[in-house]
């Protein structure tokens, strides 16, 4: 027998509430080659919002050569209303020039912890891209716009191998010190585990970054978003990125596969009683008319859903 919902079972000590940031029609979709129609991915991203998500990172305002996928930022934002419900992903001063212009409130700048990615997603060094990015933090905060910060590799790096918590650390509070609201960690290809999650959030603490300046950002490549998640709740941290159906890597780290899915993280914090605003069902509808248009299956919790539906 398959179950429409889970059972609830609240644990002591752990938040209340979380916001689900959903990152699908960004990380989602900028790896894919096929280019989905600029209708459809503001379908898609009026979709995710009707069904409670209170954040829907919208497109980013990088280079077309770069993100062929994404070109159409524009577009997609002029597509869209209550633009400070939909940040954009800006790697430079010319993206957020181009991104104001298109009526953005809300930005993302994003920077890795180790040098071979900055590289390779950013054609500079770790350093530059961290100055690049400070610089365009705070300019945007002059402006009154909402900026988060992204960093990349946290828990890994295929080029690299382990990276140092306290260097992650570090990145973080120079975001924080910039301007940046919020920070979100990124497990770009998937390598954390539990223990490594609990020791960055610690790490964070130490450097004056506390737990609600964080969010949690897995891919699910080797199968530890959910348990990463779940040590994430247990170190307090209540922002947990997600992308509906499960869609998404990196085309600059062939080894991020997707992110952790909207629908398997509202599964478990349901079952934890922890209140999200999501509504489940509308969000499987929603991945599940992207995935099929993309050619792909859905999440696992989209899938069980589904044959409990038919
Ligand atoms: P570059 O080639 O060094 O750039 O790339 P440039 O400054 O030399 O400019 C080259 C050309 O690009 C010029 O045009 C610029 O005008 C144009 P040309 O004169 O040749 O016609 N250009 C731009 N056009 C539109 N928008 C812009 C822009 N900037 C320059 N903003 C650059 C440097 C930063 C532009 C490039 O490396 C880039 O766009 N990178 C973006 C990569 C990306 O989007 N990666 C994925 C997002 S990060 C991620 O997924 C991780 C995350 O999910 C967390 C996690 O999982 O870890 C956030
Ligand atoms: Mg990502």
């Amino acid at each position: 027998m398959t179950a429409s919902r889970p059972a609830v079972y609240p644990e002591a000590d752990l938040p209340s509430a979380v916001t689900v940031y959903e990152v699908g029609p960004r990380d989602g979709l900028q790896a894919e080659s096929e280019v989905v129609p600029t209708h459809r991915k503001i379908h898609f991203i009026r979709e995710l919002r009707a069904a409670g998500l209170g954040i829907v990172e919208a497109t980013s305002f990088v280079s077309p050569r770069w993100v062929p996928q994404l070109a159409d930022a524009r577009d997609v934002l002029c597509g869209l209303d209550e633009l400070d419900r939909h940040p954009v992903l800006v790697p430079n001063h010319r993206g957020l020039e181009l991104a104001i212009d298109a009526g953005a409130t809300s930005i993302a700048v994003f920077v890795s912890a180790t040098q071979e990615f900055a590289r390779r997603n950013l054609n500079a060094t770790r350093e530059l891209a961290l100055q690049r990015a400070t610089e365009v933090v705070e300019e945007a905060v002059a402006r009154s716009m909402r900026v988060r910060g992204y960093v990349s590799m946290c828990f890994g790096d295929p080029w690299e191998g382990r990276v140092d918590v306290t260097a992650v650390a570090e990145v973080s509070r120079a975001l924080v010190d910039a301007g940046c609201a919020q920070v979100s960690l990124g497990d770009t290809i998937g390598v954390g585990t539990a223990g490594h999650v609990t020791s960055l959030v610690r790490a964070h603490e130490r450097v004056g970054v506390g737990i609600d300046r964080l969010a949690l950002h897995f891919h699910d490549t080797y199968g530890q978003a959910l348990a990463n998640v779940y040590a994430g709740l247990r170190a307090g941290i209540t922002c947990f990125d997600s992308s509906a159906g499960g869609i998404g890597g990196c085309p600059f780290a062939g080894s991020a596969t997707g992110n952790l899915a909207t629908e398997d993280l509202l599964w478990m914090l349901e079952g934890l009683g922890i209140e999200t605003g999501v509504d489940l069902d509308a969000v499987v509808r929603a991945g599940r008319s992207m995935t099929d248009l993309l050619g792909r299956p859905s999440s696992r919790v989209g899938t069980a859903l589904g044959s409990v539906a038919s």
